[in-house]
């Protein structure tokens, strides 16, 4: 039987955190068994928002590099970035011409970034979720395994896919969003009511895939909780609650598991506790990362690849799409 095939994305942008990680990146090593997997460095839509040239080229580096230190093995994963495969931005102008203003204009990542962003609010920035349906579409992508704040998107992705279908027959697979039931909104630490994100103003927010341990002890010493000093989880705990997330996906324990190991904790010990854990979990992959960024070359070499690989999946679907809508082929 075909193998199914799953994609996805980040942005290279800024620094890996845990947010990425426990919501995404985790999920994504032990795919590759079932299904054919493609991991894209996004850098095209890093574009959205304006970049340092030099910081946005190591960023994106840095982002395949923990892809790899994560682990997603070269060989058995599609690991390229968006920009070295020219049929995204190809899709994405024709998708562009099937997807509507209206829907665009309810996307909840626009506005929070164009209120970010309030002198460049380009028109990248809203035409941002065609190009990520053009990303999915490609490969006749089965499931996309991302983060909750990703789930507006796939909605439009699917709504686009079908609208083209049901003029042009069956082009695209229908993707289906692949969201973990642990860790899909990892919030601040310092205000637990919004998403942990690279853009947030406050790095004691964020914790940073690369940051030192004893950063990470100091960032969950500092992070909020709340006055009445019991750990569980609770909407009216949001702070709590979220440490509670990271702990049990880190250490693979269920939530009730992870209230029962601090059931005799105070908030100290609690957020001590949840610091070591996520050191402990990180320092494998650290050593790995640290490793793969001092060999541009092998990386170039996964790059080279992988976009040889990318290109030749995703040529078929662009030909089918072109011939459907009457472009020459
Ligand atoms: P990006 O780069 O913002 O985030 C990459 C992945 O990390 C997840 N994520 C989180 N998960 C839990 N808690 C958080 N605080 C958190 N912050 C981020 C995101 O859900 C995502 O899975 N538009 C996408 C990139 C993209 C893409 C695609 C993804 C472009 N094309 C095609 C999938 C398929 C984005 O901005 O992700």
């Amino acid at each position: 039987m075909m193998k199914k095939t799953i994609f996805s994305g980040m942005q290279a942008t800024g620094n890996f955190h845990i947010g990425n990680w426990l919501g995404a990146a985790r999920n994504w090593a032990h795919l590759s068994a079932d299904y054919n997997c493609l991991y894209c460095v996004v850098d095209l839509h890093a574009l959205t928002v304006r970049q340092d040239p030099k910081a946005l080229s190591q960023s994106a580096y840095s982002v395949l590099a923990w892809y790899i230190a994560l682990g997603l093995n070269p060989e058995d994963n599609i690991l390229y970035f968006q920009s070295h495969v020219p049929a995204h931005a190809e899709l994405a102008w024709i998708l562009n011409c099937f997807t509507y203003v209206g829907e665009l204009s309810r996307m909840t990542q626009f506005k929070d970034k164009s209120a970010k962003n309030e002198d460049n609010i380009n028109a990248g920035l809203y035409t941002y979720p065609v190009l990520m349906a053009a990303d999915i579409l490609l490969f006749q992508t089965h499931l996309v395994p991302v983060g909750d704040d990703q789930r507006q998107h796939l909605e439009l992705t699917r709504d686009v896919a079908q609208r083209f279908n049901a003029i042009y027959g069956d082009v695209f697979v229908v993707p289906e969003p692949y969201i973990p039931k642990v860790g899909a909104r990892i919030m601040g630490l310092l205000n637990p009511e919004g998403k942990m994100s690279k853009s947030g103003d406050n790095p004691n927010d964020c914790i940073f895939l690369s940051d030192e341990p004893d950063a990470i002890l100091k960032k969950f010493k500092r992070a909020v909780t709340d006055s009445d000093n019991a750990v569980f989880a609770s909407p009216e705990k949001p702070g709590i609650t979220n440490l509670l997330s990271i702990y049990s996906c880190v250490t693979g324990k269920t939530l009730d598991e992870s209230v029962a190991a601090f059931a005799a904790s105070g908030y100290g010990d609690f957020k001590t506790r949840v610091g070591e854990a996520v050191v402990e979990a990180l320092a494998p992959y650290r050593a790995e990362y640290d490793r793969l960024m001092a060999d541009r070359a092998y990386l170039d070499s996964v790059l080279q690849s992988g976009a040889a690989k990318a290109q030749a999946l995703a040529a078929p679907t662009l030909v089918r799409v072109k011939e459907a809508i009457g472009l020459p082929v």
